[in-house]
């Protein structure tokens, strides 16, 4: 049997929603992400800064396309999380608003401040409130598909963020990286359900602690947020080298409940290398398990799709294994609903 066919499986019977293949498209998402946005027919911006507003599912891409990008960036790239834009924000910023359902109050907030600083804004969405106002106020927007669950556009948010850094001439346009990773993906999709299968199975019902470093810090947070959603089980994710000097102390009293997952980079500074393998060593003994994942692509773009892919991928393995359909989030909506955000 093949690895999807044996991750079907097993997830089949609790994915009401079919997660699971839209997990495995994610390589058509990114051809049509590209398609969409050359159809957007966006214009060049004269910005000195490029921020990504949005919350959860619609604000990772963000991180992930500054990372994916590098030290190709040439100008800030900044992802904000809330309700306000940075005190400091200049009017020639270009702001992406970036809400899948259009209806985030903290995106609709941010959408209105960078308005009133006069910077130059594009819209990344399905619809909602978000959508209106920018057609009131002649904002181009990036159309989404609907019909899946925000954190599932992740493929789609992340071509959006790279695109803003493109169009305000932060970065070079990494379209042809995009593509090539989709191709990567598809070609390795069957891969990486064995992987998620396995990596399940390590980590048991033990708590993930997803380690990240440069390129995988973005990556750690979104495999820790899909355990979250898609399992409803606790997870946690922490960046190296930073976690050398201070969370690491606390694993001596860990008693085996946690699993360390650390996400390593082919490319990455070879310190943060050693400190990612020196971090494992010390852990062992007090971690359910130490596991060490590493993507196989080669450009920037294509190891970190790999990685969110794959940590998709298992977070619907974990969901399976604790018998728990991925799709219903009311632990989120309960507050959306208590708040009176119609999101
Ligand atoms: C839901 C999810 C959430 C949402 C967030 C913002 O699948 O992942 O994190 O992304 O609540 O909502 P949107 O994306 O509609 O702006």
């Amino acid at each position: 049997m093949s690895g999807i066919e044996r991750l079907a499986e097993r997830v089949g019977q609790y994915d009401s929603e079919g997660l699971l293949s839209i997990t495995l498209a994610i390589p058509d998402h990114l051809r049509d992400a590209l398609w969409r946005i050359e159809s957007a027919r966006l214009r060049p911006l004269e910005v000195s800064a490029a921020m990504v507003c949005g919350m959860g599912g619609s604000a990772i891409g963000g991180d992930l396309a500054a990372a994916a990008i590098g030290d190709r960036l040439t100008k800030p790239l900044l992802t904000v999380r809330g309700y306000e834009l940075p005190s400091w924000s200049p009017p020639a910023t270009a702001v992406l608003c970036s809400s899948y359902s259009g209806n985030t109050e903290e995106t609709l907030a941010c959408y209105a401040a960078a308005e009133a600083v006069g910077a130059q804004r594009v819209v990344a969405t399905t619809g909602g409130e978000l959508a209106e106002a920018a057609r009131r106020d002649g904002v181009p927007v990036i159309g989404l598909p609907a019909g899946m669950p925000p954190r599932a556009a992740v493929a789609y948010m992340f071509c959006a963020a790279a695109e803003l850094a493109a169009l305000g001439d932060a970065a070079p346009r990494i379209h042809t990286e995009i593509d090539a990773a989709a191709e990567h993906l598809q070609r390795r999709a069957d891969d990486l359900g064995a992987k998620a299968i396995d990596l399940a199975e390590q980590i048991g019902d033990a708590v993930p602690v997803i380690y990240g470093a440069d390129l995988t810090t973005p990556v750690a947070y979104r495999w820790k947020t899909q355990v979250n959603e898609n399992g409803k089980l606790p997870a946690f994710s922490s960046p190296l080298p930073e976690a050398t000097h201070n969370e690491i102390a606390g694993w001596e009293g860990a008693q085996g409940r946690f699993a360390c997952v650390l996400l390593e980079d082919s490319d990455q500074h070879p310190r943060e290398r050693r400190r990612s393998e020196i971090t494992g060593e010390l852990i062992e003994r007090h971690a359910s398990a130490v596991i060490r994942v590493e993507a196989e692509a080669e450009t920037r773009a294509a190891r970190i799709l790999e990685l969110v892919m794959l940590g998709d991928l298992l977070s619907l393995a974990l969901a399976a294994q604790a018998g728990t359909d991925p799709a219903p989030i009311e632990a989120i909506d309960g507050v959306k609903a208590r708040l009176g955000d119609p999101s």
